[in-house]
């Protein structure tokens, strides 16, 4: 084999990457994760479900009962849009968030992570821009930047993505010929903001997209886990033509088995299953007759509220924690489900910079510039609670607030600390607490 002279030593390949590749670069969270899984470190960081909680002897029922009455399946091939019969159980489980729809329409996927990746590929050409919320899901910026997409942020008030801010965007966009593919939204229990969007909100967005003729990729893994116990209703739930929604075992059950869906359009999932067919074949049969049995076998709801009770716990520590030791000037969210709280440091304080005296300081979270495609999120942090223990939630929290006190004292020393993005303190710093965005 012959090599390109454009490479170098440690990639002789270089010179033949596509274009697109170019904007794949490591997200802050994959070179975090090395170092926030030692174990001396309090990694408020990834958001992985705590599987703790979950009953091996139930999966491995299930498991067992899969094989036996269904084996010969679950080890095949299987169609390109799911099995049918989870495909029924999903529409049932939509049901439960107001979504009325037929088995048809169900395209399930390796997670919704790869429904987000089949809905850009079937949408956006190189140069489209979609519209999506700041802060927001940076699993889906991944998928946007390696489509080649331009993302319009929009920003959020304590209620989710704001309609206003939404409106002028969508017509100075048409004003200049860029009608968006789509809005991009988590209205439920987002990440990594810890908001919902009350109905009424969800009313306004979904009316204000209709009469710009946009498209709404409603992104919902978290829907079924709020801690109040009631589940909100979808956006899809009001229009079936111009929403698809995107759901997920991952968070339910268990997210190694890799399943989620996607709701579309009659249309749209023609189209959809002809891009899964090209990625994937077929979604692993393995998995989802696995998560059929269950559903089928066993008690899932309870699971769901057991889950809900782990979070909560970890929710409330995670809440307590801030309270007692984050320094004046920080803010909040107060998540009512899921996994993520969004903290805004005190001004001048730079969360990326901030980042390596922390893991020194044995804790480790997201910084904010994770979340935005443009470098805005300076002076924000991720905070998930869902997997460490109520204790670890709480040490870590103190010893984040260490660090921040640290910071705090350097920028009032020396007018800036360590890292680039200092600036002076303001003289009246609020009070800590929970905020709105
Ligand atoms: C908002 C959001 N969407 C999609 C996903 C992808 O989940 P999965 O591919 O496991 O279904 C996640 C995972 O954290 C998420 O938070």
């Amino acid at each position: 084999m012959t090599t390109e002279s454009h490479g170098n030593r440690l990639d002789p390949h270089l010179a033949r990457y596509a274009q697109r590749t170019h904007s794949m670069t490591a997200s802050e969270i994959r070179s975090l994760f090395a170092v926030a899984s030692r174990p001396e470190v309090v990694s408020l960081a990834g958001g992985m479900p705590n599987i703790a909680a979950l009953s091996m002897d139930v999966v491995s029922r299930s498991v067992t009962e899969m094989l036996a009455k269904r084996g010969q399946v679950a080890l095949q091939y299987g169609s390109g849009n799911g099995d049918p019969r989870l495909r029924e159980q999903i529409c049932d489980i939509v049901a439960l968030q107001g979504i009325t729809t037929h088995p048809d329409d169900v395209v399930v996927t390796v997670g919704s992570q790869m429904a987000l990746d089949l809905v850009t590929r079937i949408f956006c050409d190189p140069g489209d821009v979609i519209v999506a919320e700041a802060p927001s899901y940076v699993g889906a910026l991944g998928v946007f930047r390696a489509y080649q997409v331009g993302v319009e942020h929009v920003a959020m008030d304590e209620h989710g993505l704001e309609p206003t801010a939404l409106r002028e965007r969508l017509e100075t966009l048409a004003a200049q010929g860029r009608t968006p593919k789509f809005v991009y939204t988590i209205p439920t229990f987002h990440n990594p903001a810890g908001l919902s969007q009350p109905q009424q909100r969800r009313a306004e967005i979904l009316q204000i997209c209709q009469s710009a003729g946009v498209l709404v990729i409603e992104d919902d893994p978290y829907g079924l886990l709020g801690f109040e116990g009631s589940i909100p209703e979808a956006i899809r739930a009001h229009d079936s033509d111009g929403v698809i929604y995107l759901g997920s075992f991952s968070k339910t059950f268990a997210a190694g088995l890799r399943v989620g869906w996607a709701v579309a359009p009659h249309g749209v999932r023609e189209k959809l299953t002809l891009a899964a067919e090209a990625a994937v074949l077929c979604p692993p049969a393995y998995s989802q007759l696995t998560i059929s049995t269950y559903l089928e076998t066993q008690p899932w709801m309870d699971q769901v509220k057991t889950f809900r009770e782990v979070y909560r716990e970890r929710r409330d520590a995670a809440l307590e924690s801030l309270a007692q030791f984050m320094p004046a000037g920080t803010t909040w969210t107060r998540p009512d489900g899921g996994f993520y709280v969004w903290v805004t440091l005190p001004d001048g304080i730079d969360a990326t910079s901030m980042l390596p005296r922390a893991v020194t300081a044995r804790v480790a979270y997201v910084p904010g510039t994770a979340f935005y495609i443009d470098g805005q999120g300076r002076q924000n942090l991720r905070i998930s609670y869902c997997f460490p223990t109520p204790d670890a939630i709480r040490e870590g929290v103190r010893r984040l607030g260490g660090v921040l006190e640290e910071e705090l004292e350097l920028l009032n020393t020396f007018g800036t600390t360590a890292g680039p993005a200092g600036s002076a303190p303001t003289d009246q710093a609020a009070a800590p607490g929970p905020q709105t965005l």
